[in-house]
């Protein structure tokens, strides 16, 4: 059975803020944003909604798979910000679109988040539960920043993408498989507080509680270092899964958290940046929109061949991690 990716798509908010326009909030500067993160500019939701835009790139997604709502059968969505605790952000997007027919559920996997639900689909897929799946990654992350803290604030920006996958019968002659060819996702909740953003408090008629609310904290240079370590190793051992040689990658598509951990990464890959195209210039990091949105843009610059072979690879909040060999 192969798992493919048949259709992608992408939505950002209107309005786009520089580092010059927050160096007008704030105590900061274009200098420092991008020479510490390659960061150019962020959008952030005025009007817009994770449910909105998730339904925006999902609709795109469709379109390009050539599919009616009606058809799909499974929804996955990735989101550490839907609009709700109540209803998931996956029955919100079934809802927009009219997808009545398919099962809808979120998965909680942070910046790894589009990897984690893309697994969970694949699984499903390759299984026989159903033929078709919607990904979203999807986030609304200006409403969990602390816009008093200039560490973690200037870094983050808000946007959705999603993917259809469509479940074919592997033909008995075909060279090489096709599609999704191996996953490696790991966790360390252990080292989890390096990267957080509490719940509410308990509040009940039996605890008295004015806690404030919480946001987004970071220890970045721990986070850092994690990424620089964890990334390589788990692309290669997803290479290594699909029977491949790093070598042979023709992309690498990495979450954007910072332009110099993804130098890192091709550094100890032995890899040319020519193959790890960026964006984090201009949306900043995402976290699980930060895959699907590049993916989209990509594919949409024609950067990816039909048999060309690519890395999906996510790090973040949890600790979690992941990485995808794909032959389109
Ligand atoms: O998707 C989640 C994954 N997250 C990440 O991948 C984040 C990984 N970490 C990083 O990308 C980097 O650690 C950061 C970009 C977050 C920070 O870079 P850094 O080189 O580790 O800087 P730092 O935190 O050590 O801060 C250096 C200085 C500090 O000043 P002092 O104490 O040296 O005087 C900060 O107060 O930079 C200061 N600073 C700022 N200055 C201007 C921190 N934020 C800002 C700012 N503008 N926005």
């Amino acid at each position: 059975m192969n798992v493919r990716i048949v259709g992608t798509g992408s939505a950002v908010p209107k309005l786009r803020v520089t580092n010059d326009d927050l160096s007008r909030l704030m105590d900061t500067s274009d200098e420092w944003i991008k020479s510490r993160t390659g960061i150019e500019s962020r959008h952030l939701a005025v009007e817009e909604t994770t449910t909105g835009m998730a339904a925006e790139a999902a609709g795109k997604a469709l379109q390009e798979a050539g599919m009616t709502a009606e058809e799909l059968e499974l929804i996955v969505a990735a989101t550490a910000t839907p609009d709700r605790f109540l209803p998931n952000l996956a029955c919100e997007v079934q809802s927009a679109l009219g997808a009545k027919n398919a099962v809808a559920f979120d998965v909680s996997a942070a910046c790894s988040g589009f990897l984690f639900s893309m697994n969970t689909a694949d699984m499903y897929l390759k299984n026989g539960f159903c033929k078709n799946a919607l990904i979203i990654g999807a986030e609304t992350l200006s409403k969990i920043m602390d816009w008093n803290d200039r560490s973690t604030c200037v870094l983050f920006g808000d946007g959705a993408g999603a993917a259809v996958l469509r479940a074919e019968e592997t033909d008995s002659t075909e060279a090489q498989p096709e599609g999704i060819l191996s996953t490696v996702l790991g966790t360390d909740g252990a080292r989890g507080m390096v990267l957080r953003c509490d719940n509410r408090p308990v509040n009940n008629p039996y605890v008295q509680n004015d806690t404030a609310l919480s946001y987004v904290s970071m220890n970045g240079q721990e986070v850092y270092k994690f990424a620089v370590k964890t990334v390589p190793k788990v692309i290669e051992a997803a290479v290594e899964k699909a029977g491949l040689a790093v070598d042979k990658i023709d992309l690498f598509l990495l979450h954007q958290a910072n332009y110099r951990i993804i130098e890192a990464v091709a550094k100890r890959l032995h890899q040319p940046m020519e193959k790890f195209p960026t964006n984090l210039q201009e949306y900043g990091n995402i976290s699980a929109a930060s895959v699907p949105i590049l993916l989209d843009n990509v594919k949409n610059h024609g950067m990816i061949k039909k048999g060309g072979k690519i890395v999906l690879a996510g790090f973040g909040a949890g600790l979690t991690w992941g990485a995808s060999v794909l032959r389109w």
